[in-house]
């Protein structure tokens, strides 16, 4: 793991409100720690070999790194704007890695196979066109124009929609989702994943939230979220190889992974390599 750009990277370690609760035990790319809040209320993460390590709070959500970062967790500028209701979905925990996490929160195409009659249904399986570009000034992977009929695409939808779909990838291993807002049709839905990496081939997911709904009840909006996710659950813990593969031609992609390759890709430039696989085997 020595040299890995990633041990530089900010990674979600828990949830804010929880703090209040006491120590929070838990782990980071291997190493064990504890996030805790001092007297301020201040948010303190610290290795179980007693390391304070850097942090700060954002989303909702505690983050830390075991290395240095060089620069501030990204923003999502739909964080600060009024009216939005922002939802703690919590923890779901997934044996897989991390980088396979997201991979699999950018692939549009298994919406009618797994999340059938939620996010997408037979026959509406194709998916069109869209555009996918690695931004080089914000140094992001950004999928834009992506169009998808879904029979309920929120919680507030009632009957099915051609929703549009952006996707972001601001750091390795987090990803923030624009979606159709069905009661404001000049805004975007902000669904994210933060994934936090355990171990290469375990990790922590917290889904965040910021949407307009003034109807659904934080209960139904959390459960709606957890359903969906613990649909990806299966899926993701029975994938071969369990490491995600950067190399070209070590799994065939399709038209509909377009984002998945231009992902690997910028992974494999930063050389963002924990939790991946780099030769075959
Ligand atoms: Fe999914």
């Amino acid at each position: 793991m020595a040299g890995n750009a990633m041990l530089n990277e900010w990674y979600p370690v828990g949830l804010f409100s929880h703090l209040a609760m006491g120590v929070y035990k838990t782990a980071l790319m291997g190493e064990k720690i504890a996030v805790s809040a001092d007297a301020n209320g201040d948010a303190v993460v610290i290795t179980s070999a007693g390391r304070i390590l850097p942090v700060l709070v954002r989303f909702g959500h505690v983050w830390s790194s075991l290395g240095e970062p060089t620069k501030d967790l990204f923003s999502i500028p739909e964080a600060d704007q009024p009216g939005r209701r922002f939802v703690e979905v919590g923890v779901v925990r997934v044996r897989c890695s991390p980088l396979r996490a997201v991979e699999n929160f950018l692939d549009i195409a298994h919406f009618p196979f797994v999340h059938t009659d939620i996010l997408g249904a037979e026959p509406h399986t194709e998916v069109q066109n869209y555009k996918v570009e690695i931004r080089d000034v914000e140094d992001e992977v950004w999928a834009t124009q992506v169009k998808f009929y879904q029979p309920q695409a929120a919680k507030s939808a009632s009957g099915g929609i051609t929703t549009e779909y952006m996707y972001r990838v601001p750091s390795p291993t987090c990803s923030v989702l624009y979606k159709t807002c069905p009661p404001r049709p000049t805004e975007w839905d902000v669904i994210a994943l933060f994934v936090q990496p355990l171990a290469e081939d375990l990790c922590d997911v917290w889904p965040w939230m910021a949407l307009f709904d003034d109807e659904t009840s934080m209960t139904d909006l959390i459960h709606f979220q957890q359903t969906i996710f613990l649909q990806d659950r299966s899926i993701l813990e029975n994938q071969i190889p369990h490491l995600l593969p950067l190399d070209p031609g070590m799994e065939i992609p399709t038209r509909a992974d377009m984002t998945s390759v231009a992902y690997r890709r910028w992974l494999k430039r930063h050389n963002y390599t924990y939790g991946a696989q780099l030769v075959a085997q």
